[in-house]
């Protein structure tokens, strides 16, 4: 949550730090800002409530202004203290009006370094942010390196930080606890960015600074130090991966994303799928087989949350081995009992995302095994698991994760598989198995081709405001993602339940105003998933269902979107597809802003 970028070179920086932090919107859109320095110690401050764009266009009111700035530091916020106003936009500035920051994280002791500041200065916001530039201030050595180490110490919690001096222009200072800090290379200067995408249009090269690590950039030049000492790190060239690709046709990125969803497919299987022997060959899996696991626990949030529970089913069923899935702030507020027999698997497609990665640590600590399933590479989930895949899901630009959770419930499906070739699974399944999942990309580019009439159902139940959603077993899952993907794009109510919960009290808020969608292609609890689809009919509840082609009670439901006939196994990935597309068409019917849906931002960085 909040992104920060900044530029150090030979050019002027105003335009390169709002492109920088276009790409960093995703982590927040309240309101951002930027603010540039020159040798002649002249500042450019500008800031803007809302959307980048808003920023843009005063950026590009003062072009006029051809003064070069070389020396600049931005941020786009995810309001976390304070209202989402002018006076807490970043970057905040020090009494003096020397020192700028911005700030990517939360300071959690900031109420009381503030208590402590206020005999010496006046606050203008209510940001914890805020309190970190007159703390610099006050601490001041005469140069910001040392002034740095001396704040860093004084700061609980999480941040990366970017300063600069106007007394000390052609300099930049970031620092970082928890939160990600990246610095890049190019021809006119060094950048930093909270990430690597937004480097990936501007430098050659990045470097990953880990925490307590400090960067001082000086003309086009940077050195890392670690507790004063400077630190040799090779930089990594940035991939052609990592670039955002363009919009093409699409009329939002979640969209773009949803139709990669077939090419991802492939590259998670990639190398680790040999469909002509039908096996799982990857040696990450294959070194899961000698550390004798008897349970595996999936953590993680959100939509990883319910990829984990669908896993759940794969590794009971598949690889008969107990799974249990937990949100990650759940297991981080309950007590750890450390299972030598356990692998914990941690699911993240950002690696930002807070209760994660503090669950990971309480787990590493007891020196348990560790799994990590990432989208990002080079993440630290990636970088501190014991073993790990990624999900290569490539770059999901915009907050919704959709074509990831289809990745990592994929890479969960191909763990249960290679550790039922260890265990009790008959060879023959796993063949019909992995023949069948080589259809898969087809199958989900022939439901994609039933966006039109998604979009027409869509349309029609954009006027409801509440909405069940109900599924058995793996759609029960399914059912929570989809629950979870309406609510996120279109800001309708939708509650997922298990179909054989309803009766358990929901029912009650069944009506003609209150649909249900249920999950029931043509599989083992078809028959039984109708007795409750039936209960709802009875109470005139309208129903939209996700069914197979081949269904037979159709006189049931009000509408229906249909399913490529597949498997029961391979209707799960098809049942997630079809539901973003409902979510996204839902949010489109009704004008939302679907890459940006109000008050979220893809990375969750705060517990
Ligand atoms: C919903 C969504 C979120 C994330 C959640 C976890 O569309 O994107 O629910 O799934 O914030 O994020 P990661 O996977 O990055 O840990």
């Amino acid at each position: 949550m909040c992104g920060i970028f900044a530029y150090n070179g030979d050019t002027d920086c105003r335009e390169k730090l709002v492109n920088g932090l276009r790409m960093l919107e995703y982590r927040g859109y309240d309101s951002a800002g930027i603010v540039g320095i020159n040798e002649k110690n002249e500042v450019f401050l500008e800031k803007a409530v809302g959307r980048v764009s808003a920023l843009a266009s005063k950026v590009e009111d003062t072009s006029s202004d051809k003064t070069f700035y070389t020396t600049g530091i931005a941020h786009t916020r995810w309001a976390t203290h304070g209202g989402v106003t002018q006076e807490n936009t970043h970057p905040h500035i020090s009494s003096n009006e020397r020192f700028y920051i911005v700030h990517n994280g939360i300071i959690e002791n900031y109420k009381e370094l503030k208590a402590w500041l206020e005999s010496e200065h006046n606050f203008y916001s209510q940001t914890d942010t805020e309190v970190v530039a007159k703390l610099i201030e006050t601490l001041y050595t005469g140069e910001l390196k040392s002034t740095l180490e001396a704040v860093a110490k004084k700061l609980v919690w999480a941040y990366s930080l970017a300063v600069i001096d106007k007394q000390d222009p052609g300099k930049i200072v970031g620092i970082k606890l928890w939160s990600p800090l990246i610095v890049g290379t190019a021809e006119d200067g060094v950048y930093i960015s909270s990430d690597v995408n937004a480097l990936a249009a501007l430098a050659q090269t990045y470097t990953i600074l880990e925490d307590h690590e400090m960067v001082v950039i000086e003309g086009k030049k940077y050195s890392i130090y670690l507790a004063g000492q400077q630190v040799e790190r090779a930089s990594q060239n940035i991939e052609e991966s990592q670039k955002i690709d363009e919009l093409g046709s699409f009329t939002s990125y979640t969209e773009k994303e949803i139709f990669d969803i077939p090419s991802v497919l492939e590259n998670v299987w990639s190398g680790r799928i040999n469909f002509e022997e039908k096996s799982i060959q990857n040696e990450t899996l294959d070194a899961l087989w000698d550390l004798d696991i008897e349970r595996i626990c999936i953590i993680s949030s959100g939509s990883s949350y319910y990829a984990g529970e669908i896993g759940g089913y794969f590794f009971r069923n598949f690889s008969k081995i107990h799974c249990s899935a937990i949100i990650s702030s759940e297991f981080l507020s309950d007590v750890f009992i450390p299972d030598s027999k356990t692998l914990y698997v941690f699911l993240s497609q950002s690696w930002e995302t807070a209760d994660v990665r503090e669950s990971m640590k309480i787990v590493k600590a007891k020196w348990c095994h560790t799994f990590g399933v990432v989208n990002v590479v080079g993440s630290t989930i990636a970088r501190m698991a014991d073993y790990g895949l990624y999900s290569h899901a490539g770059v999901e630009v915009w907050v919704a994760s959709t074509k990831n959770v289809i990745a990592q419930v994929w890479v969960l499906l191909m763990m249960a598989l290679s550790l039922g070739q260890k265990r009790d699974m008959q060879v023959s399944d796993i063949r019909e198995i992995i023949s069948e999942l080589a259809w898969l990309p087809d199958k989900i580019s022939h439901a994609l081709m039933d966006a039109p009439n998604i979009k027409k159902i869509a349309k029609k139940y954009s006027k409801y405001k509440d909405m069940f959603v109900l599924g058995r077993n793996y759609f029960y899952p399914v059912a929570g993602e989809a629950a979870l993907k309406c609510k996120e794009l279109s800001y309708i109510h939708c509650e997922s339940y298990s179909a054989w919960e309803l009766k358990h009290g929901p029912l009650a808020l069944v009506s003609r105003e209150f649909p249900t969608m249920v999950f029931n292609p043509m599989w083992k609890f078809y028959a039984k998933t109708i007795s409750n689809i039936q209960e709802v009919a009875a109470r005139e509840g309208p129903i939209l269902w996700f069914i197979s082609s081949t269904d037979t009670h159709k006189e049931l439901y009000t509408d229906a979107i249909e399913l490529p006939k597949t498997s029961e196994l391979l209707s799960v990935f098809t049942a997630l597809t079809t539901s973003y597309l409902f979510a996204l068409y839902l949010a489109e019917a009704l004008g939302r802003d679907i890459d940006k849906p109000r008050n979220l931002a893809k990375s969750v960085t705060v517990e």
